[in-house]
């Protein structure tokens, strides 16, 4: 397995497989590797001969005063933990690789409406960040498929209708949230929680599911559901940023019979901010 910084080197390594007709899926991350990400190196190579991870922390989807300077980046340890997978190559360019004419002139692409509320309206700029990065690595990998988590579940909703919107010829698949044992979904932001934060960091999870076997009981009193759990995690030491109920589908206000739900949260606990998501069919 290869490591590449430059889209030359990009390029040559594409152009070979492309010879030999192989397909190619990419899996977008900003390293600092944890089981969540190999889940989606598996995935995306039960749909392509060859798979790319890119790593590249993403300076324009952080806004001012969040953790960009502190995100752990660790390429070292990522490339010994990719070499145990199916990943074919390393693609982990620099700034300027990205955003050639620097991050203050670059062509954005911004999603708009799905991005408004939840993380887009807790983080401004974020998801033009992310889509404005993620459309460049598609040019840049040129995939048949991309791999994205369901625990970013607005990220990749965001992504799909990018895509959708502007016919990229990529294929999106989203893969299940990989969790520790007590629930916690893996996250590299976990490692800025204490050891008492990370004792009460599944509740977190455990207030998603509560609500969603509510949600399968039958329940339909979306907004008390989300008060009553909102003040839980509220009483447990969390900040909540939100807890919702939507329309899986495209995060609209669901009524009363919509049968595909997702339940949204994201808190903070110290200087960590955890997002988590469970989709319920009832
Ligand atoms: P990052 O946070 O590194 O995540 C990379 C991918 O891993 C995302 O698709 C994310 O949803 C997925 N992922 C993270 N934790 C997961 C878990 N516990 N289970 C399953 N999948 C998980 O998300 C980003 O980077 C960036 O925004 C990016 C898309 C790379 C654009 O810069």
């Amino acid at each position: 397995m290869r490591v590449v910084h430059s889209k030359q080197e990009l390029s040559e390594r594409i152009a070979e497989w492309r010879q030999q007709d192989e397909h190619v899926a990419l899996v977008p991350t900003m390293g600092n590797l944890h089981a969540g990400h190999i889940a989606l190196v598996k995935l995306a190579r039960e749909h392509a001969e060859r798979v790319v991870v890119s790593i590249f922390v993403n300076p324009t989807q952080f806004g001012d005063g969040e953790d960009f300077d502190d995100y752990p980046r660790t390429l070292e340890v990522d490339k010994r933990r990719l070499k145990t997978t199916a990943a074919d190559l390393i693609f982990a360019p620099d700034v300027d690789t990205v955003y050639p004419f620097g991050i203050d002139q670059a062509t954005t692409v911004s999603v708009p409406e799905l991005t408004e509320n939840f993380c887009g309206a807790s983080r401004p700029g974020h998801f033009d960040g992310v889509t404005t990065v993620v459309a460049r690595l598609f040019a840049l990998v040129q995939p048949d498929v991309a791999v994205f988590g369901q625990k970013d579940y607005q990220q990749q909703l965001v992504i799909r209708r990018m895509v959708e919107d502007m016919n990229l010829p990529v294929t999106i698949i989203t893969c299940e949230t990989i969790r520790e044992d007590d629930g916690l979904a893996l996250s590299s932001r976990n490692s800025y929680l204490t050891e008492e934060e990370r004792a009460t960091a599944p509740q977190l999870y455990e207030a998603l599911k509560s609500v969603g076997e509510d949600l399968q009981n039958g329940r339909r009193n979306f907004s008390e559901l989300e008060i009553a759990a909102t003040r839980k995690l509220a009483d447990a030491g969390f900040e909540v940023d939100y807890f919702a109920i939507r329309r899986a589908q495209n995060l609209a206000i669901p009524d009363r019979d919509c049968d595909d739900l997702v339940v949204l949260a994201a808190a903070r606990l110290g200087a960590a901010r955890l997002i988590d998501n469970i989709v319920v069919t009832v």
